[in-house]
Protein backbone atom coordinates (compact mmCIF):
# COMPACT_ATOMS: atom_id res chain seq x y z
CA UNK A 1 0.00 0.00 0.00
CA UNK A 2 1.38 3.73 -0.69
CA UNK A 3 2.27 5.39 2.14
CA UNK A 4 4.01 8.84 1.94
CA UNK A 5 7.77 9.09 1.87
CA UNK A 6 9.67 12.85 2.14
CA UNK A 7 12.61 11.52 0.88
CA UNK A 8 10.70 9.48 -2.08
CA UNK A 9 8.82 12.68 -2.34
CA UNK A 10 11.18 15.15 -2.97
CA UNK A 11 13.14 12.60 -5.50
CA UNK A 12 10.26 12.36 -7.75
CA UNK A 13 9.21 16.02 -7.68
CA UNK A 14 12.83 17.38 -9.01
CA UNK A 15 12.26 17.70 -12.61
CA UNK A 16 8.58 18.99 -12.21
CA UNK A 17 9.69 21.80 -9.62
CA UNK A 18 12.59 22.86 -12.13
CA UNK A 19 10.40 22.47 -15.00
CA UNK A 20 7.82 25.26 -13.43
CA UNK A 21 6.46 25.80 -16.98
CA UNK A 22 4.10 23.51 -18.49
CA UNK A 23 1.12 23.28 -21.42
CA UNK A 24 -2.63 22.62 -20.00
CA UNK A 25 -4.96 21.10 -23.10
CA UNK A 26 -8.47 20.75 -22.78
CA UNK A 27 -10.31 19.35 -25.78
CA UNK A 28 -13.09 17.34 -26.63
CA UNK A 29 -17.12 16.91 -28.00
CA UNK A 30 -17.22 20.39 -25.93
CA UNK A 31 -15.73 21.95 -28.73
CA UNK A 32 -18.06 21.46 -30.84
CA UNK A 33 -20.82 23.90 -29.53
CA UNK A 34 -18.05 26.33 -28.26
CA UNK A 35 -18.93 27.56 -25.05
CA UNK A 36 -16.55 26.40 -22.75
CA UNK A 37 -16.39 22.65 -20.96
CA UNK A 38 -18.76 23.07 -18.78
CA UNK A 39 -21.76 24.25 -21.40
CA UNK A 40 -23.88 20.65 -20.41
CA UNK A 41 -23.46 21.98 -16.89
CA UNK A 42 -24.30 26.14 -17.37
CA UNK A 43 -27.04 25.36 -19.66
CA UNK A 44 -28.77 22.12 -17.98
CA UNK A 45 -28.68 20.68 -21.40
CA UNK A 46 -29.92 17.08 -21.93
CA UNK A 47 -28.00 14.73 -22.98
CA UNK A 48 -30.14 14.01 -26.28
CA UNK A 49 -29.32 17.50 -27.11
CA UNK A 50 -25.04 17.00 -27.01
CA UNK A 51 -24.65 12.96 -27.62
CA UNK A 52 -25.21 14.23 -31.77
CA UNK A 53 -21.71 15.58 -31.24
CA UNK A 54 -20.24 12.82 -31.38
CA UNK A 55 -21.19 12.43 -35.03
CA UNK A 56 -19.10 15.43 -35.86
CA UNK A 57 -16.11 14.75 -33.72
CA UNK A 58 -13.89 14.35 -36.73
CA UNK A 59 -10.55 15.63 -35.27
CA UNK A 60 -9.42 16.99 -39.22
CA UNK A 61 -7.09 19.17 -37.77
CA UNK A 62 -5.91 16.97 -34.90
CA UNK A 63 -1.74 16.98 -35.43
CA UNK A 64 -0.54 16.61 -31.93
CA UNK A 65 3.17 17.02 -33.17
CA UNK A 66 2.52 20.23 -33.83
CA UNK A 67 1.10 21.10 -30.43
CA UNK A 68 3.92 19.28 -28.76
CA UNK A 69 6.01 21.78 -31.44
CA UNK A 70 4.01 24.92 -29.62
CA UNK A 71 4.46 23.85 -26.36
CA UNK A 72 8.01 23.21 -26.61
CA UNK A 73 8.82 26.46 -28.61
CA UNK A 74 6.75 28.18 -26.03
CA UNK A 75 9.85 26.84 -23.38
CA UNK A 76 6.98 24.61 -21.86
CA UNK A 77 8.93 21.12 -20.44
CA UNK A 78 5.25 18.77 -19.69
CA UNK A 79 1.58 18.90 -21.00
CA UNK A 80 -1.60 17.76 -19.49
CA UNK A 81 -4.72 16.99 -21.64
CA UNK A 82 -7.93 16.28 -20.87
CA UNK A 83 -8.33 12.07 -21.43
CA UNK A 84 -11.62 12.99 -20.03
CA UNK A 85 -13.50 15.81 -18.87
CA UNK A 86 -16.97 15.77 -16.58
CA UNK A 87 -19.21 15.18 -19.86
CA UNK A 88 -17.87 11.61 -19.51
CA UNK A 89 -16.52 11.71 -23.06
CA UNK A 90 -13.25 9.56 -23.72
CA UNK A 91 -10.25 10.53 -25.93
CA UNK A 92 -9.13 7.34 -25.37
CA UNK A 93 -10.06 3.51 -26.25
CA UNK A 94 -12.01 2.59 -23.37
CA UNK A 95 -13.46 -0.91 -23.33
CA UNK A 96 -15.40 -0.24 -20.08
CA UNK A 97 -17.72 2.54 -22.70
CA UNK A 98 -19.01 3.38 -25.65
CA UNK A 99 -18.46 6.97 -25.13
CA UNK A 100 -15.88 7.11 -26.52
CA UNK A 101 -13.11 8.45 -29.90
CA UNK A 102 -13.23 5.47 -31.30
CA UNK A 103 -16.88 5.94 -32.38
CA UNK A 104 -16.81 9.01 -33.56
CA UNK A 105 -15.51 10.32 -37.70
CA UNK A 106 -12.28 10.78 -36.11
CA UNK A 107 -12.49 6.66 -35.67
CA UNK A 108 -9.04 6.34 -33.60
CA UNK A 109 -7.50 6.66 -29.81
CA UNK A 110 -5.89 10.05 -29.98
CA UNK A 111 -4.04 9.77 -26.72
CA UNK A 112 -2.34 7.20 -28.23
CA UNK A 113 -0.68 9.93 -30.57
CA UNK A 114 -0.60 12.67 -28.11
CA UNK A 115 1.74 10.14 -25.80
CA UNK A 116 3.93 9.45 -28.68
CA UNK A 117 3.69 12.97 -29.67
CA UNK A 118 5.04 14.53 -26.86
CA UNK A 119 7.77 12.05 -26.16
CA UNK A 120 9.31 12.94 -29.45
CA UNK A 121 10.24 16.35 -28.38
CA UNK A 122 11.35 15.35 -25.27
CA UNK A 123 8.25 16.82 -23.02
CA UNK A 124 6.45 14.61 -20.37
CA UNK A 125 3.48 13.35 -20.47
CA UNK A 126 0.59 14.82 -18.29
CA UNK A 127 -3.02 13.23 -18.62
CA UNK A 128 -6.11 14.75 -16.87
CA UNK A 129 -8.75 12.65 -15.55
CA UNK A 130 -12.14 13.66 -14.35
CA UNK A 131 -13.93 11.85 -11.13
CA UNK A 132 -16.91 13.76 -12.06
CA UNK A 133 -19.13 12.23 -15.34
CA UNK A 134 -22.00 13.65 -16.05
CA UNK A 135 -23.08 10.35 -18.59
CA UNK A 136 -22.61 7.52 -16.31
CA UNK A 137 -26.16 6.42 -15.54
CA UNK A 138 -24.59 5.61 -11.66
CA UNK A 139 -23.09 9.11 -10.89
CA UNK A 140 -25.60 11.77 -8.46
CA UNK A 141 -28.32 14.08 -11.21
CA UNK A 142 -30.87 15.23 -9.40
CA UNK A 143 -29.61 17.21 -6.80
CA UNK A 144 -26.17 16.98 -7.35
CA UNK A 145 -24.80 20.62 -7.48
CA UNK A 146 -23.74 20.31 -11.08
CA UNK A 147 -25.07 17.66 -12.97
CA UNK A 148 -26.58 18.95 -15.67
CA UNK A 149 -30.29 17.43 -14.95
CA UNK A 150 -29.59 18.63 -11.05
CA UNK A 151 -32.70 20.26 -11.05
CA UNK A 152 -35.01 17.29 -12.38
CA UNK A 153 -36.72 15.52 -9.93
CA UNK A 154 -37.64 13.04 -12.37
CA UNK A 155 -33.78 12.13 -13.24
CA UNK A 156 -34.08 10.46 -9.16
CA UNK A 157 -31.07 8.79 -8.04
CA UNK A 158 -33.19 5.96 -6.65
CA UNK A 159 -31.65 3.02 -8.84
CA UNK A 160 -28.08 4.66 -9.48
CA UNK A 161 -25.71 3.03 -7.33
CA UNK A 162 -22.44 4.74 -6.89
CA UNK A 163 -20.22 1.96 -6.03
CA UNK A 164 -20.54 0.66 -9.77
CA UNK A 165 -19.41 4.18 -10.86
CA UNK A 166 -16.62 4.18 -8.86
CA UNK A 167 -15.47 0.91 -10.23
CA UNK A 168 -15.84 1.93 -13.80
CA UNK A 169 -13.66 5.41 -12.71
CA UNK A 170 -11.05 2.65 -11.57
CA UNK A 171 -10.96 0.49 -14.79
CA UNK A 172 -10.29 3.43 -16.76
CA UNK A 173 -7.96 4.96 -14.61
CA UNK A 174 -5.88 1.55 -14.93
CA UNK A 175 -6.44 1.28 -18.65
CA UNK A 176 -4.93 4.81 -18.86
CA UNK A 177 -2.45 3.84 -16.64
CA UNK A 178 -1.57 1.11 -18.87
CA UNK A 179 -1.61 1.16 -22.09
CA UNK A 180 0.19 4.12 -22.69
CA UNK A 181 3.54 3.99 -21.17
CA UNK A 182 5.48 6.17 -19.15
CA UNK A 183 2.60 8.86 -17.78
CA UNK A 184 4.61 11.67 -15.47
CA UNK A 185 1.64 13.69 -14.68
CA UNK A 186 -1.98 12.43 -13.07
CA UNK A 187 -4.20 15.67 -13.25
CA UNK A 188 -7.32 14.28 -11.68
CA UNK A 189 -10.04 17.02 -11.32
CA UNK A 190 -11.77 17.43 -8.76
CA UNK A 191 -13.75 17.10 -5.23
CA UNK A 192 -16.30 19.05 -3.90
CA UNK A 193 -19.60 18.76 -1.40
CA UNK A 194 -18.83 14.91 -0.18
CA UNK A 195 -17.21 14.09 -3.53
CA UNK A 196 -14.18 13.35 -1.46
CA UNK A 197 -11.59 11.43 -0.82
CA UNK A 198 -12.91 8.26 0.08
CA UNK A 199 -16.02 8.89 -1.71
CA UNK A 200 -13.76 8.83 -4.59
CA UNK A 201 -12.28 5.23 -3.74
CA UNK A 202 -9.32 7.45 -3.40
CA UNK A 203 -6.68 5.08 -1.25
CA UNK A 204 -7.42 2.43 -3.72
CA UNK A 205 -7.19 4.07 -6.48
CA UNK A 206 -4.52 5.82 -5.85
CA UNK A 207 -2.53 2.34 -4.67
CA UNK A 208 -2.72 1.30 -8.35
CA UNK A 209 -1.67 4.62 -9.76
CA UNK A 210 1.46 4.09 -8.06
CA UNK A 211 1.78 1.01 -8.62
CA UNK A 212 1.12 0.72 -12.12
CA UNK A 213 3.50 4.25 -12.53
CA UNK A 214 6.05 4.48 -10.49
CA UNK A 215 7.56 8.13 -10.25
CA UNK A 216 4.24 9.50 -11.24
CA UNK A 217 3.20 12.86 -10.43
CA UNK A 218 -0.66 13.39 -9.05
CA UNK A 219 -2.81 16.98 -8.19
CA UNK A 220 -4.29 17.22 -5.29
CA UNK A 221 -8.06 17.17 -6.20
CA UNK A 222 -9.41 13.68 -4.56
CA UNK A 223 -8.68 15.74 -1.74
CA UNK A 224 -9.89 19.00 -2.73
CA UNK A 225 -10.84 21.55 -5.16
CA UNK A 226 -8.75 24.81 -7.25
CA UNK A 227 -8.92 26.29 -3.62
CA UNK A 228 -8.18 23.64 -1.30
CA UNK A 229 -5.16 22.39 0.01
CA UNK A 230 -5.30 18.71 1.28
CA UNK A 231 -3.59 16.73 3.80
CA UNK A 232 0.01 16.92 2.81
CA UNK A 233 -0.70 20.70 3.87
CA UNK A 234 -1.70 19.50 7.02
CA UNK A 235 1.13 17.71 7.16
CA UNK A 236 -0.76 14.50 7.74
CA UNK A 237 -0.59 13.14 4.40
CA UNK A 238 -3.51 10.36 3.49
CA UNK A 239 -2.35 7.77 1.26
CA UNK A 240 -4.09 9.47 -1.35
CA UNK A 241 -2.17 12.97 -0.99
CA UNK A 242 -1.73 15.50 -3.90
CA UNK A 243 1.79 15.48 -4.74
CA UNK A 244 1.19 19.41 -5.71
CA UNK A 245 -1.14 22.14 -4.73
CA UNK A 246 -3.56 23.16 -7.69
CA UNK A 247 -4.89 26.58 -7.24
CA UNK A 248 -7.15 27.83 -10.28
CA UNK A 249 -6.30 31.27 -11.95
CA UNK A 250 -4.89 32.82 -9.04
CA UNK A 251 -1.31 33.09 -8.00
CA UNK A 252 -1.17 32.62 -4.03
CA UNK A 253 0.12 35.79 -2.78
CA UNK A 254 2.72 34.53 -0.76
CA UNK A 255 3.56 31.31 -2.53
CA UNK A 256 2.25 28.42 -0.36
CA UNK A 257 3.86 26.79 3.17
CA UNK A 258 2.94 23.85 5.25
CA UNK A 259 1.26 24.17 8.06
CA UNK A 260 4.48 23.87 9.48
CA UNK A 261 6.08 26.26 7.54
CA UNK A 262 7.90 24.53 4.70
CA UNK A 263 7.54 25.63 1.21
CA UNK A 264 5.54 23.05 -1.09
CA UNK A 265 5.05 22.44 -3.98
CA UNK A 266 2.03 24.17 -5.74
CA UNK A 267 1.56 24.68 -9.54
CA UNK A 268 -1.01 27.72 -10.50
CA UNK A 269 -3.30 26.80 -13.73
CA UNK A 270 -4.25 29.94 -16.08
CA UNK A 271 -6.58 29.91 -19.06
CA UNK A 272 -5.46 32.33 -21.91
CA UNK A 273 -8.53 34.03 -22.40
CA UNK A 274 -11.37 32.76 -19.77
CA UNK A 275 -12.58 29.34 -20.95
CA UNK A 276 -10.50 26.05 -20.38
CA UNK A 277 -12.09 24.62 -23.22
CA UNK A 278 -12.67 26.05 -26.89
CA UNK A 279 -15.30 29.10 -26.67
CA UNK A 280 -15.70 30.67 -30.25
CA UNK A 281 -16.54 33.94 -28.84
CA UNK A 282 -14.28 34.36 -26.04
CA UNK A 283 -11.64 37.00 -27.30
CA UNK A 284 -10.39 38.19 -24.03
CA UNK A 285 -7.02 37.02 -24.37
CA UNK A 286 -4.47 37.87 -21.84
CA UNK A 287 -1.29 39.90 -23.08
CA UNK A 288 2.04 37.24 -23.53
CA UNK A 289 3.76 39.79 -21.84
CA UNK A 290 1.61 39.23 -18.76
CA UNK A 291 1.13 36.13 -19.15
CA UNK A 292 5.47 35.93 -18.61
CA UNK A 293 5.28 38.31 -15.77
CA UNK A 294 2.66 35.57 -14.27
CA UNK A 295 5.21 32.58 -15.00
CA UNK A 296 7.89 34.94 -13.65
CA UNK A 297 5.66 35.46 -10.57
CA UNK A 298 4.94 31.98 -10.18
CA UNK A 299 8.70 31.21 -9.87
CA UNK A 300 9.17 34.02 -7.78
CA UNK A 301 7.15 32.52 -5.21
CA UNK A 302 8.11 28.68 -5.73
CA UNK A 303 5.58 27.60 -8.24
CA UNK A 304 5.13 26.59 -11.32
CA UNK A 305 2.78 27.50 -13.96
CA UNK A 306 0.48 25.71 -16.21
CA UNK A 307 -1.22 27.68 -19.42
CA UNK A 308 -4.31 26.83 -21.14
CA UNK A 309 -4.92 25.78 -24.94
CA UNK A 310 -8.44 24.92 -25.97
CA UNK A 311 -8.40 23.75 -29.28
CA UNK A 312 -11.01 24.44 -31.64
CA UNK A 313 -13.88 21.85 -32.82
CA UNK A 314 -11.41 20.04 -35.20
CA UNK A 315 -8.38 20.00 -32.74
CA UNK A 316 -6.62 23.31 -34.26
CA UNK A 317 -4.91 25.72 -31.47
CA UNK A 318 -6.97 29.15 -32.22
CA UNK A 319 -4.46 31.48 -33.66
CA UNK A 320 -4.51 33.76 -30.60
CA UNK A 321 -2.88 30.83 -28.35
CA UNK A 322 -0.57 30.23 -31.00
CA UNK A 323 0.60 33.53 -31.39
CA UNK A 324 0.59 34.12 -27.36
CA UNK A 325 2.48 30.94 -26.95
CA UNK A 326 5.04 32.08 -29.89
CA UNK A 327 5.48 35.39 -27.60
CA UNK A 328 6.45 33.41 -24.45
CA UNK A 329 8.95 31.45 -26.96
CA UNK A 330 10.81 34.26 -28.14
CA UNK A 331 11.13 35.50 -24.30
CA UNK A 332 12.20 32.03 -23.07
CA UNK A 333 14.68 31.46 -25.89
CA UNK A 334 16.97 34.47 -24.33
CA UNK A 335 15.66 34.22 -20.50
CA UNK A 336 14.63 30.55 -19.45
CA UNK A 337 18.06 30.26 -17.28
CA UNK A 338 15.66 32.64 -14.94
CA UNK A 339 13.08 29.45 -14.94
CA UNK A 340 14.01 26.09 -15.19
CA UNK A 341 15.71 25.45 -12.00
CA UNK A 342 14.90 28.56 -10.26
CA UNK A 343 13.24 29.00 -6.67
CA UNK A 344 12.55 32.15 -4.66
CA UNK A 345 15.07 34.87 -3.78
CA UNK A 346 13.83 34.62 -0.30
CA UNK A 347 16.88 36.33 1.44
CA UNK A 348 15.98 39.57 -0.77
CA UNK A 349 13.13 41.64 -0.47
CA UNK A 350 10.75 42.24 -3.03
CA UNK A 351 11.74 44.98 -5.54
CA UNK A 352 9.22 47.47 -6.24
CA UNK A 353 10.25 47.43 -10.09
CA UNK A 354 10.03 43.65 -11.10
CA UNK A 355 10.33 40.11 -9.55
CA UNK A 356 13.46 37.75 -8.12
CA UNK A 357 14.18 34.26 -9.32
CA UNK A 358 17.04 32.24 -7.79
CA UNK A 359 18.92 29.34 -8.86
CA UNK A 360 21.97 28.53 -6.50
CA UNK A 361 24.42 31.97 -6.34
CA UNK A 362 22.43 33.13 -9.36
CA UNK A 363 19.74 36.25 -8.91
CA UNK A 364 17.51 36.61 -11.81
CA UNK A 365 16.68 40.70 -11.09
CA UNK A 366 13.04 41.23 -13.51
CA UNK A 367 12.71 44.73 -14.06
CA UNK A 368 9.28 45.40 -15.07
CA UNK A 369 9.33 49.13 -13.97
CA UNK A 370 12.72 51.18 -14.62
CA UNK A 371 14.20 53.36 -11.85
CA UNK A 372 15.61 56.78 -12.94
CA UNK A 373 19.13 56.10 -12.28
CA UNK A 374 20.52 53.17 -10.60
CA UNK A 375 18.83 50.30 -9.47
CA UNK A 376 18.87 49.67 -5.96
CA UNK A 377 19.66 46.14 -4.68
CA UNK A 378 18.01 45.97 -1.31
CA UNK A 379 19.02 42.99 0.37
CA UNK A 380 22.54 42.28 -1.59
CA UNK A 381 25.59 43.29 0.22
CA UNK A 382 28.24 44.64 -1.86
CA UNK A 383 30.54 42.68 -0.25
CA UNK A 384 29.02 39.41 -2.12
CA UNK A 385 28.65 40.01 -5.52
CA UNK A 386 30.80 39.03 -7.76
CA UNK A 387 29.54 39.84 -10.99
CA UNK A 388 26.93 41.36 -12.52
CA UNK A 389 25.86 40.58 -16.29
CA UNK A 390 23.30 42.93 -17.87
CA UNK A 391 20.89 42.22 -20.29
CA UNK A 392 21.18 45.26 -22.01
CA UNK A 393 23.09 46.48 -25.13
CA UNK A 394 25.82 48.99 -25.07
CA UNK A 395 25.20 50.07 -21.60
CA UNK A 396 27.81 50.19 -18.75
CA UNK A 397 27.24 48.09 -15.33
CA UNK A 398 28.68 49.24 -12.21
CA UNK A 399 28.23 49.20 -8.71
CA UNK A 400 27.50 52.01 -6.41
CA UNK A 401 26.74 52.59 -2.57
CA UNK A 402 23.76 54.36 -1.98
CA UNK A 403 23.43 55.07 1.14
CA UNK A 404 23.47 51.66 3.37
CA UNK A 405 22.09 49.83 -0.07
CA UNK A 406 23.85 48.81 -3.15
CA UNK A 407 22.28 50.29 -6.40
CA UNK A 408 23.76 49.19 -9.96
CA UNK A 409 23.74 51.45 -12.70
CA UNK A 410 21.27 49.54 -15.45
CA UNK A 411 21.89 52.24 -18.62
CA UNK A 412 23.34 55.31 -18.91
CA UNK A 413 19.71 56.57 -19.48
CA UNK A 414 17.51 57.46 -17.14
CA UNK A 415 15.04 55.73 -18.77
CA UNK A 416 15.44 52.01 -20.84
CA UNK A 417 13.75 49.38 -22.00
CA UNK A 418 12.61 46.65 -19.13
CA UNK A 419 15.75 43.67 -18.93
CA UNK A 420 16.87 41.39 -16.79
CA UNK A 421 20.48 41.20 -14.80
CA UNK A 422 21.73 38.37 -13.64
CA UNK A 423 23.32 39.14 -10.14
CA UNK A 424 25.82 36.29 -8.85
CA UNK A 425 26.55 35.78 -5.51
CA UNK A 426 29.39 33.75 -4.54
CA UNK A 427 29.37 31.74 -1.62
CA UNK A 428 33.35 32.09 -0.77
CA UNK A 429 34.18 35.09 0.22
CA UNK A 430 35.86 36.57 -3.04
CA UNK A 431 36.52 40.59 -1.72
CA UNK A 432 39.45 41.13 -3.50
CA UNK A 433 38.60 40.34 -6.76
CA UNK A 434 35.32 42.52 -6.85
CA UNK A 435 37.01 45.94 -7.84
CA UNK A 436 38.07 44.00 -10.69
CA UNK A 437 35.14 42.45 -11.33
CA UNK A 438 32.86 45.31 -11.03
CA UNK A 439 34.90 47.29 -13.90
CA UNK A 440 34.22 44.20 -16.57
CA UNK A 441 32.08 44.22 -19.34
CA UNK A 442 28.59 43.50 -19.71
CA UNK A 443 28.23 39.64 -19.77
CA UNK A 444 24.95 39.20 -21.58
CA UNK A 445 23.08 41.76 -23.65
CA UNK A 446 19.39 41.01 -24.87
CA UNK A 447 16.65 42.89 -24.03
CA UNK A 448 13.44 41.53 -23.03
CA UNK A 449 10.43 42.52 -24.36
CA UNK A 450 7.90 43.01 -21.38
CA UNK A 451 5.37 45.42 -21.95
C1 LIG B 1 -12.14 23.37 -12.96
C2 LIG B 1 -13.15 22.98 -13.98
C3 LIG B 1 -12.60 22.46 -15.19
C4 LIG B 1 -11.17 22.63 -15.52
C5 LIG B 1 -10.31 22.73 -14.32
C6 LIG B 1 -8.90 23.09 -14.60
O1 LIG B 1 -12.11 22.61 -11.84
O2 LIG B 1 -14.10 22.08 -13.51
O3 LIG B 1 -13.44 22.64 -16.25
O4 LIG B 1 -10.81 21.52 -16.20
O5 LIG B 1 -10.85 23.58 -13.43
O6 LIG B 1 -8.22 23.39 -13.45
Amino acid sequence: MYQFNRKEYEERMKWYQDARFGMFIHWGLYSIPARGEWVRSTEEMPEEEYLPFMKEFDARDYNPKQWAKEAKAAGMKYVVLTAKHHDGFCLFDSKYTDYKVTNTPAGRDLIKEYVEALREEGLKVGLYFTLLDWHHPDYPHYGDRIHPMRNHPECSNENRDFSRYIEYMYNQVEEVCTNYGKIDIMWFDFSYDDMRGEKWGATRLIDMVRRLQPGIIIDNRLEVSGEGRGSLYECDPTPYHGDFISPEQIIPPEGICDKEGNPMVWEACFTMNNNWGYCANDHYYKPASMLIKKLVECVSKGGNMILNVGPDAKGKFPKESSAILAEIGRWMDKNHDSIYGCAPAADIPKPDYGRITRNGNKYYVHIYENTLGPLPLIGFDKQDIVDVAEKIDTYETSIQPFEDCCTIFVAKHPVTKPNIDVIRRSEENLNEKIDELMKQAIETVEVIEVK
